[in-house]
């Protein structure tokens, strides 16, 4: 439950709301002095009395009950204790009874929130760069659901431009049907690397061709076009069902070609369009940017004017609250372009648009790492992370049953979770072995925490009713890591941290364990201690999995 809210809703504080008082409550790192402490200097100058004295009288005046057991004021704060009991069979009974919708919450009613993500572009490797803003951007779109709110995952394909043209005459010139229906990407990747290297001017200016007639809508030359992208589809789709995405919309840059019209149009009425060495520029000096370039000096289109279109489509057709774009921060100066521009025209919805940045993963072991302009294939790391944890699993349990099936979802959530931990703007450095620690702050170990309860679970048979005793600190720890985790996923929505959820996960899979090794479950001394760990350890497989599920991460039940 959100004890804050809870304290802040019973202390009516004159000339401050209940969002700063709630804002304002903290959580000791001592819980000896209580669970939570409201500082009383920030009302000092408001009120005219010294911390002490606040404190003092606002303690006198909160009315104690079931819920927080004990108030005290000690030098300027205000210390709640909570009624441990009380928070633990609240708790209990909660995720008993929500079950898989532990978590949730209805704020997001009514309101819709898109969500850009993954983005690829056809005809280039889906490589381990696209790993952050796929799997980011799935966590996202599960998360705003799980609050309430409609969501629409569009991959805004980057299906236009000439190196399009380029592709089909490489592939006039050396592929043919059957290589690249085998091949798919590979091969169309191939063609298009080949091109770069070898293609003479003749060939140049054929490609120029071959775009100008896929663009004039030419039989042969837009169904060679529609295959690649068809292939290139194809092939996204078993990484996303893998990483267990999926997308609203596949509306790619090539759509909103005929639907730049009249947002230039506006641009032009609004006298924001003006000539710049030909091209038709948004002058951003006054902020700080260089120009934002809408039309080229032979008229035509860029990705930023594609993006300007789609964003006046999607607030037309979804008519969103919020539009995010998880995209790395090289693109911090076009967003914030584009949201600048957008501004400019008088739309008071650009403050709903967002730039959900993040940084670079790269590959610590060299051996697969950019060689030769190479691009590491995502397909390969995942591929690869499976094996890896297949032969840790063998090694590690001989004798578990499905293993290829348990390998795949640990592998395949150690590189998720490599791009879910951090805070999402920091760069990071994949390393397999870390990736597969059974001890670090990792997927596999909260996945092994999973396993674990469901095995002291199951040895236990029926879980009965249960009453709560007195609290140990483990249990008491870990109760409160369960009663956090509503507010938990709603941090996560606010600040668009799919960390916040991962390192909930670690956090609460370590409070577990603390309180397994620490308490007996099966042999606890007392019936009714029993009872009580066995619901504890249910409610914590609950949320643990609910962690996990939000992050697009399978949990195993026997590792
Ligand atoms: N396809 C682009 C790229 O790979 C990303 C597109 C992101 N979305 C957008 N609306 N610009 O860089």
């Amino acid at each position: 439950m959100d004890y804050k809210a809870y304290i802040a809703q019973r202390l009516p504080v004159e000339g401050v709301s209940r969002e700063e008082i709630a804002e304002s409550i903290t959580v000791p790192p001592d819980t000896s002095l209580g669970d939570y402490a409201l500082p009383c200097f920030k009302f000092a100058k408001l009120m005219r009395k010294s911390p002490a004295l606040i404190a003092q009288e606002l303690a006198a005046r909160y009315p104690a009950d079931g819920v927080i057991s004990g108030v005290a004021a000690v030098n300027g704060y205000l210390n709640f204790r909570v009624d441990r009991r009380g928070l633990a069979a609240e708790t209990l009974s909660r995720i008993q009874k929500e079950g898989e919708k532990y978590g949730s919450s209805p704020i997001g009613a009514g309101k819709t929130v898109c969500i850009d993500y993954s983005s690829v572009n056809i005809a280039k490797p889906f490589h381990i760069g696209h790993l952050s803003t796929t799997v980011l951007g799935g966590t996202l779109y599960r998360i705003f659901q799980f609050l309430g709110y409609k969501t629409v995952g569009i991959n805004h394909l980057g299906d236009y431009g000439t190196q399009f043209g380029k592709l089909i005459s490489a592939y006039k010139h050396w592929g043919n049907k059957e290589d690249v229906q085998k091949g798919g990407i590979h091969a169309i990747n191939d063609l298009y690397v080949r091109f770069n290297n070898e293609a003479t001017e003749e060939m140049e200016a054929e490609a120029r061709e071959y775009f100008r007639l896929i663009e004039s809508g030419d039989e042969e030359a837009a169904g060679l076009f529609q295959w690649f992208k068809q292939l290139t589809l194809d092939y996204v789709q078993t990484i996303y069902e893998k990483l267990h995405v999926t997308f609203d919309s596949y509306a790619g840059e090539s759509f909103y070609i005929d639907k730049m019209g009249p947002v230039i149009d506006e641009l032009k009425e609004k006298g924001l369009l003006v000539e710049s060495r030909g091209a038709q520029v948004v002058d951003l000096e006054p902020y700080g940017m260089t120009p934002f370039i809408v039309l080229r000096s032979d008229g035509a289109s860029l990705y930023g004017t594609r993006d300007l279109a789609a964003a006046f489509y999607r607030k037309q057709v979804y008519d969103f609250d919020k539009c995010l774009y998880v995209v790395a921060y090289q693109q911090n100066l076009h967003f914030k372009q584009l949201f600048k521009v957008i501004e400019l025209m008088g739309k008071e919805w650009a403050k709903d648009l967002v730039h959900v940045a993040y940084g670079m993963v790269s590959l610590e072991d060299g051996a697969m790492s950019t060689r030769q302009g190479k691009v590491v294939w995502l397909e390969d790391v995942i591929g690869r992370c499976v094996e890896k944890a297949l032969s840790i699993i063998t090694e590690k349990n001989p004798a578990l049953e499905n293993k290829e099936e348990v390998a795949e979802k640990v592998g395949v959530g150690a590189v998720m979770f490599g791009a879910l931990y951090n805070n999402k703007i920091k760069d990071i450095v994949f390393s397999y072995d870390k990736a597969l620690n059974f001890d670090g702050e990792t997927s596999v170990y909260v996945q092994y925490t999973c396993a674990r309860a469901s095995s002291v679970l199951s040895k236990a048979g029926e879980a009965g009713e249960f009453t709560v005793p007195e609290l140990c600190a483990e249990e008491f720890e870990l109760v409160k890591a369960l009663a956090d985790f509503p507010d938990t996923v709603k941090e996560a929505a606010e600040k668009y941290e799919p960390s916040f959820i991962a390192r909930y996960a670690v956090d609460t899979a370590q409070k577990f364990n603390k309180f397994y090794f620490g308490c007996k479950i099966l042999q606890a001394e007392s019936g009714e201690s029993r009872a009580f760990r066995l619901a504890l350890t249910k409610a914590t497989l609950t949320a643990l999995t609910n962690a996990l599920t939000l992050l697009g991460i399978g949990v195993p039940e026997k590792m």
